[in-house]
C-alpha cells in the first residue's frame, strides 16, 4: 500500500566513513560517488560558490539605491541570517553525509511533498543561479575583450530576449557565446571529475581572493572617511536608505552569501564528512563574511556611495583614482576568475541533487547515473550543463537574480526548522556536530530568511507561485507514482 505525501525519509546516523568507502548508492554492482575532498577543498568549494557577482556587481546598486555606507550593515544582516541558517546546514551535512543537501534534510523530517518542493527550489538556486553568473561572467570577459580591441558585437554577446516593466523585448542579440562557453567549458570539467573540479576551483579561489586583498590594500590609502558620512542615510521612501533600505540590501546582497550551502552537496565525495562538513560550511562562510564586510567598507570610503550604482562597481572605484587604473584590469580578472568558480561550484551541485532525489525514484533512474571511470554523475551533470547552457545564451535572466534568492532563502528557512523537528523526532541520533542553544538560534534563522524572503521580494510572488505550480505538475506527473518511500510494502 503506497503511504501518505507527508511521509518522512527514515534517518540513520551514517557510519563513520573514510576515503573510498561509499556512504550512498551502496546497492550491490553500483557505481558510486568517490571519496575524495580534503576539509581545505570543501572550505575552498565554499568560498568558490560564494564570492562572485554579490560582491562584484551587486554591491554598489546596493549601497547607491538602497542603504549607503550602512551597506556595511547589510553585509552584517544577512551574513547573521546565514551564519544562522549555516549552523544548521552544518548539523545535518555531518550528521546526514548526503548529496542532496537541503532536500535530504527535509525528506527526513517534513515529509516527501515538502522535500519535492525544496528540492525544485535548488533548481532556483543552483542550476539558474548558475546561468545568471554565467551572464555576468559574459560582460567581464567581453569588456576584457574590448580592452584589447577584441570585443565580440553585441549580436553574439546579448541574448536574444529581455524583460523590460514586465513586458518581453527582441533585444536584436543573437545568443550569449561566452555565457554559453563558459557553462559548456565547466560542465565538461565537472563530468571529467571531482577531484580535477575541486583542483580547478582551489587555483581559482586563490586568484580571486588575492585580487580581492590587492583591491583592499591599494584602496585603503585613498579611503576618504567624511564618504561614509552619514552612515545611514535618511529615509527616503520604501527600501531607499535608513533602516528600511539597510533591510532591502540585505535583501540584495543575500545573493552574495548563497553557494556556502553547496559545499554539503559534496558531502557524499567527503573524506571524513563528520569532521570536514562543519568546517567547509562555516569556514567559507566566516571568511566570506569578513571580505564583504571590508570590501564595503573600503568601497563606500573610496567613492560617495551614490556613485557607487554602476555594473561594476569595484572597477568604478578604481577608475576615479588614475594612480590605481592598473588594478582595474586585475580586479577585472579575478572577476572573471571568481565568477568561474561560482559557476563551477553550482554546476557541480545541481547534478548531485538531482542524484540524491532519482535515488528516491522522485526523478528517473538516468539521473543517478554515475560514470564507471570518471565516478560523477555524468549524465545529470550533461542535462543540468545543456539546459544552463539555453538558459544563459537565449533567455532573460536578470530578473532570475532575484528569484535565485528566494528559493535559497526558502531551503534555509526549510533546514533551520528542520533541525529542531529532528531533535524532537529522533533526539538520539549521534550528532556529530550541534548548533549551539537550537531552540533560539534556528527559529531565529528561520524567521531572518523567511523574512528576507516574504519582504523585499513581494513582486515577484507571481512568478514564484508559477514556477511552484510546475514543480507540482512533476512530481504529481512523476516522482508520486515512483517513490520508492512511499511504494515500500
Ligand atoms: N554568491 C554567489 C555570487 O555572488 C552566487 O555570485
Amino acid at each position: 500500500m503506497s503511504k501518505g505525501l507527508f511521509v518522512t525519509k527514515p534517518v540513520q546516523a551514517s557510519p563513520h566513513v573514510d576515503a573510498g568507502e561509499p556512504v550512498e548508492g551502496s546497492l550491490q554492482g553500483e557505481v558510486t560517488l568517490k571519496r575524495t575532498l580534503t576539509g581545505t577543498q570543501l572550505v575552498m568549494l565554499g568560498i568558490g560558490a560564494v564570492i562572485g557577482a554579490g560582491i562584484f556587481v551587486l554591491t554598489g546598486h546596493a549601497a547607491a539605491a538602497h542603504a549607503g555606507p550602512a551597506i556595511v550593515l547589510s553585509f552584517v544582516l544577512a551574513g547573521v541570517a546565514c551564519a544562522f541558517a549555516g549552523l544548521c546546514y552544518a548539523e545535518f551535512a555531518a550528521m546526514l553525509p548526503v548529496s542532496g543537501s537541503a532536500y535530504s534534510y527535509s525528506y527526513a523530517t517534513l515529509g516527501e511533498v515538502v522535500a519535492w518542493f525544496i528540492g525544485w527550489n535548488l533548481v532556483l538556486e543552483y542550476l539558474f543561479a548558475a546561468s545568471t553568473v554565467a551572464v555576468g561572467w559574459s560582460g567581464y570577459f567581453n569588456s576584457l575583450l574590448g580592452s584589447f580591441g577584441m570585443a565580440l558585437p553585441a549580436s553574439l554577446s546579448t541574448a536574444p530576449l529581455n524583460v523590460v516593466e514586465g513586458k518581453i523585448v527582441y533585444t536584436g542579440g543573437l545568443f550569449n557565446l561566452p555565457a554559453v562557453a563558459i557553462v559548456a567549458a565547466i560542465s565538461t570539467l565537472c563530468y571529467v571529475g571531482i577531484t580535477q573540479s575541486a583542483f580547478v576551483n582551489s587555483i581559482i579561489v586563490a586568484i580571486k581572493v588575492v585580487v580581492i586583498l590587492m583591491f583592499v590594500a591599494f584602496g585603503l590609502q585613498y579611503v576618504n572617511p567624511d564618504n561614509w558620512v552619514p552612515f545611514i542615510p535618511e529615509n527616503q521612501g520604501p527600501g531607499q536608505y535608513g533602516f528600511d533600505g539597510i533591510v532591502r540590501g540585505a535583501a540584495v546582497v543575500f545573493f552574495a552569501y548563497i553557494g556556502f550551502d553547496a559545499v554539503s552537496t559534496a558531502a557524499g565525495e567527503a573524506k571524513n564528512p563528520q569532521r570536514d562538513m562543519p568546517m567547509g560550511i562555516l569556514g567559507s562562510l566566516a571568511i566570506c563574511t569578513i571580505i564583504y564586510i571590508i570590501v564595503s567598507l573600503v568601497l563606500t570610503g573610496m567613492l560617495p556611495f551614490t556613485q557607487l550604482g554602476t555594473p561594476k562597481p569595484v572597477a568604478t572605484a578604481l577608475e576615479a583614482y588614475p594612480s590605481l587604473l592598473w588594478l582595474k584590469h586585475v580586479v577585472e580578472i579575478g572577476a572573471i576568475a571568481g565568477l568561474s568558480s561560482v559557476i563551477l561550484v553550482m554546476l557541480m551541485g545541481q547534478p548531485r541533487i538531482f542524484y540524491a532525489m532519482a535515488q528516491d525514484g522522485l526523478l528517473p533512474k538516468i539521473f543517478k547515473r554515475v560514470h564507471p571511470k570518471f565516478q560523477t554523475p555524468h549524465v545529470g551533470t550533461v542535462i543540468v550543463g545543456f539546459v544552463a547552457c539555453i538558459l544563459a545564451g537565449f533567455l532573460p535572466i536578470g530578473l532570475l537574480g532575484e528569484l535565485v534568492s528566494m528559493g535559497t532563502l526558502l531551503a534555509f528557512a526549510t533546514v533551520s526548522i528542520g533541525v529542531l523537528i529532528l531533535r524532537r523526532t529522533q533526539p538520539n541520533l549521534p550528532r556529530p556536530f550541534r548548533v549551539p542553544f537550537a531552540t533560539i538560534i534556528c527559529p531565529l534563522g528561520a524567521i531572518a530568511c523567511l523574512y528576507l524572503f516574504w519582504q523585499p521580494f513581494r513582486e515577484h510572488w507571481p512568478l514564484m507561485t508559477g514556477w511552484t505550480v510546475i514543480g507540482f505538475v512533476i512530481y504529481f506527473g512523476y516522482g508520486y507514482r515512483n517513490s520508492k518511500l512511499r511504494n515500500q510494502a
